[in-house]
């Protein structure tokens, strides 16, 4: 019988697929979350795709007691999925303090107290934020970490070099640190989706939100840099595919397939996209308009990035699978079932 698996943020929006996926390919999970920022129906979601309902914990991590009495009650679990962190970029700039307590504390607090509890897997959810604009593209995962735009990136790399220190330090477990790209989509069931908190900060959101009429425009942040069409380039990830490595490395880690005590892997398509290439792919995708204007460019964003997968690709045996054009029509379906519920 395969371990447990306890996924921290898993209703979040990653976190929720990512449950989907794990149970999926056998294993039990538990997600401990204290519901900041996704709702307890997310649960429903998940058991409507799989037939499970996951073991579900409500609980602030921060709460070092209350973590060690979840450990301790429970036997068999065999590694953690770490996706439980505050996100929004802009708001970290206004409260740091927020942002290093709960992606920091969280993550000391989850350290210290797995070697007591017998666990030996930590995947960790890091961001391609760690490279700012990278000198050459598609970046590696060889690229140097670059000073951090915003606090919520400063946490990223904090806990990168403080999972690296405790792996160099002996501590009896080992890591897998993935760095994600721009996550976007649902399951294509439109049974777990993104619900963004208030106006949507992130592209697709944003993109959906206007073609169902919440929002009358789309702002495009900026058309004069140095891309194809002047706006900025991404790489848009498949939430589930995204959600398969997180599988793929758990397993791999279980079971004893590298000799490294801590991997690093880009998880991306490789493929570059722009903001107006990606309004495009909805459009054709969805036969729905979305009306859009330019506007200047956003404080902090970067020109240009893409992932090199190989490594992930090679080394994990992972893939990202699903087009650009899937990928939006799922973000599409989630958006209208989220209306017929009467939420957006
Ligand atoms: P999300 O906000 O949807 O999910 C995070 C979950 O963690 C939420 O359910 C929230 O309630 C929970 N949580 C937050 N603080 C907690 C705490 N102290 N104790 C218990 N639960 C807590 O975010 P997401 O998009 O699913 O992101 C998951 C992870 O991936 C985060 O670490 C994020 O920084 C990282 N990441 C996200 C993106 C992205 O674009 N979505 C990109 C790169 C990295
Ligand atoms: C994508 C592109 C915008 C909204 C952020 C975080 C990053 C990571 C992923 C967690 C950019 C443009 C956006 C809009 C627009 N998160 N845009 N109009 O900025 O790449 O990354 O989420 O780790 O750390 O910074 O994602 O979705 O906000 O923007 O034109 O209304 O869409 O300028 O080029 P970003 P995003």
């Amino acid at each position: 019988m395969k371990k447990t698996i306890l996924v921290t943020g898993g209703t979040g929006y990653i976190g929720s697929h990512t449950v989907v996926e794990l149970q999926q390919a056998g294993y039990e999970t538990i997600i401990i979350d204290n519901l900041s920022n996704s709702n307890i129906e997310v649960l429903d979601g998940i058991e409507k795709i799989t037939g499970i309902r996951p073991e579900f914990v409500r609980l602030d991590i921060n709460d070092k007691e209350g973590l060690r009495d979840v450990l301790k009650s429970r036997t068999g679990i065999g590694g953690i999925i770490h996706f439980a962190a505050s996100k929004a970029v802009g708001e970290s700039v206004h409260k740091p303090l927020l942002y290093y307590r709960n992606n920091i504390v969280t993550l000391l607090n989850l350290l210290d107290l797995m070697p007591e509890a017998g666990i030996e897997a930590f995947v960790f959810s890091s961001s391609c934020t760690v490279y700012g604009q990278p000198d050459s593209l598609p970046v590696t995962e060889d690229a140097p970490v670059l000073p951090a735009l915003s606090p919520y990136g400063n946490t990223k790399q904090i806990a990168e070099e403080i999972i690296r220190d405790c792996i160099h330090a002996g501590l009896p477990f080992k890591s897998i640190i993935l760095r994600y790209f721009n996550p976007i989509g649902a399951h294509p069931s439109a049974e777990t989706g993104e619900l963004p908190n208030g106006i949507p900060q992130n592209l697709v959101p944003f993109v959906t939100q206007t073609a169902m009429g919440i929002r009358p425009e789309l702002s495009v942040f900026g058309n004069d840099y140095n891309t194809v069409d002047g706006s900025c380039i991404r790489d848009y990830i498949n939430v589930t595919d995204l959600a398969k490595a997180h599988v793929t490395a758990v397993n791999r880690m279980l079971e004893n397939k590298s000799r490294e005590k801590l991997e690093i892997f880009n998880l991306g398509t490789g493929r570059g996209v722009s903001v107006l290439e990606l309004i495009n792919a909805f459009e054709t995708g969805t036969g729905v308009k979305v009306p859009y204007k330019i506007v200047s460019r956003r404080e902090g964003d970067i020109e240009k990035v893409w992932a090199n997968p190989e490594r992930a690709n090679k080394v994990l045996g992972w893939t990202a699978k699903e087009t650009l054009e899937d990928t939006l029509a799922s973000a599409w379906k989630w958006q209208k079932r989220l209306r017929e519920r009467g939420i957006q």
